[in-house]
């Protein structure tokens, strides 16, 4: 891959690259940041792409057959058991998705000289710290969900794999349940949203993800063999910070300025303290990540957290006017969102609708 020849053209390339393209497995295509890492993968050479369907990572022994039989030069592994408060009671499922299957997959990497790339998460973090956490920093899970996450993390470290594990927080797309939509469908249907008011961090775009992981699988691509020196741990997610109170208000604040029609403002989300909506897994009160080494890494600048949810709203805004003819109505942004789908906190979003789902975003 790295001649310098280009083996269509026969001419010689400035990058040192040969045309041939990288053989990406991805796993987890159908999740918010897999199903837009199908797209930011395609054009980096022949991409495959499996599900739960085809990869149960409950069985995670069963992983290694798709790996040997592709060839993979890069794994990317956007799977994972996401549902942080189910994951309290069902432990068992959520280690042997969240640390063993990774700890599989990072073997068979090591065993086939493949890069693996992996996202983690802030919550591997307790949240005491004052500032943005670095790499560095002790983890201190809270819960099931991030120990798991970060037992999964020391599985790959431990592997002798060269790996990118990505963290990253407050994850939203227009595809799947999240916090944004949730909030959105909420603010139609009552007057006003009690919205946790004292956990910081920067909501990240499932599609900013995406971008940033195909740009640096590009960067190590070009790199050679000098790349195996950025093997290791980042933190990913968009510049700046807010509150999910502050995140909803934004969002309402911008939805009604596309002309969404909601029962709830800005003005009617209403602050409220973590420790009076208490949730089965708690939480860390500071989720801020420090990006500077992912983007000296990779000569990458992250945006504000505001640009991409301002995207998503303008994206499902401008797909409700197309399904309503031209009726600027919020409902009609969000035809499969019903109270049983989405999977939001209950904790940040203290509606008994939200009950039941827990989703980490
Ligand atoms: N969501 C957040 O706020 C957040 C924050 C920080 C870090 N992260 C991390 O970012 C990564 C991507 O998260 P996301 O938001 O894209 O999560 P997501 O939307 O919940 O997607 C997770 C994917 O994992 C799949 N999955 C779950 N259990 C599986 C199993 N047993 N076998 C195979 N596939 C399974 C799901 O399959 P189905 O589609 O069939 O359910 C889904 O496609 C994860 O590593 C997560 O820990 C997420």
């Amino acid at each position: 891959m790295q001649s310098g020849i280009c083996r269509l053209c026969k001419r010689r390339t400035p990058t040192g690259y040969d045309g041939s393209g990288m053989k990406i497995l991805l796993f987890g295509k159908d999740g918010q940041v897999g199903w837009e890492l199908q797209r930011a993968l395609a054009p980096l050479g022949s991409l495959r792409a499996l599900g739960r369907a085809d990869a149960d990572f409950a069985h995670p022994e069963t992983l290694r057959a798709p790996i040997a039989a592709f060839g993979p030069d890069v794994i990317v592994n956007a799977a994972a058991y996401t549902a942080v408060d189910k994951a309290e009671g069902d432990a068992a499922t959520a280690h042997r998705v969240n640390a063993l299957a990774p700890g599989v997959l990072a073997e068979e990497a090591a065993a086939c000289g493949a890069w693996l790339v992996h996202y983690s998460t802030d919550y591997v973090f307790d949240g005491a710290k004052e500032g943005a956490y670095v790499e560095g920093d002790a983890t201190n899970p809270l819960s099931v969900y991030g120990r798991t996450k970060c037992e999964g993390e020391e599985r790959i470290r431990a592997s002798g794999a060269r790996h990118l594990i990505l963290r990253t927080s407050w994850v939203f797309s227009a595809r799947g349940g999240n916090f944004a939509k949730t909030i959105l469908r909420l603010a139609q249907e009552r007057d006003s949203l009690q919205v946790v008011a004292d956990q910081h961090g920067a909501p990240t775009g499932a599609d900013l993800i995406a971008d940033a992981t195909a740009l640096a699988l590009h960067s190590l691509r070009d790199a050679g063999p000098a790349a195996r020196a950025l093997s290791g741990t980042y933190h990913l997610a968009a510049a700046g910070a807010t509150t999910w109170h502050g995140y909803a208000q934004h969002l309402l604040a911008e939805a009604l300025a596309r002309g969404a029609e909601l029962k709830a403002g800005p003005e009617s989300v209403l602050p409220v303290l973590a420790r009076d909506w208490p949730a089965p897994a708690a939480r860390p009160r500071n989720s801020r990540l420090d990006t500077h080494l992912f983007e000296a890494s990779f000569g990458l600048q992250m945006p504000d957290w505001r640009a991409h949810v301002d995207r998503l709203v303008a994206g499902l805004a401008s797909a409700g006017r197309d399904e309503a003819h031209g009726a600027q109505r919020i409902d009609r942004v969000f035809p499969s969102c019903s109270p049983y789908s989405h999977k939001a906190t209950q904790a940040i979003i203290p509606v008994p609708m939200a009950r039941g789902a827990d989703k980490q975003s």
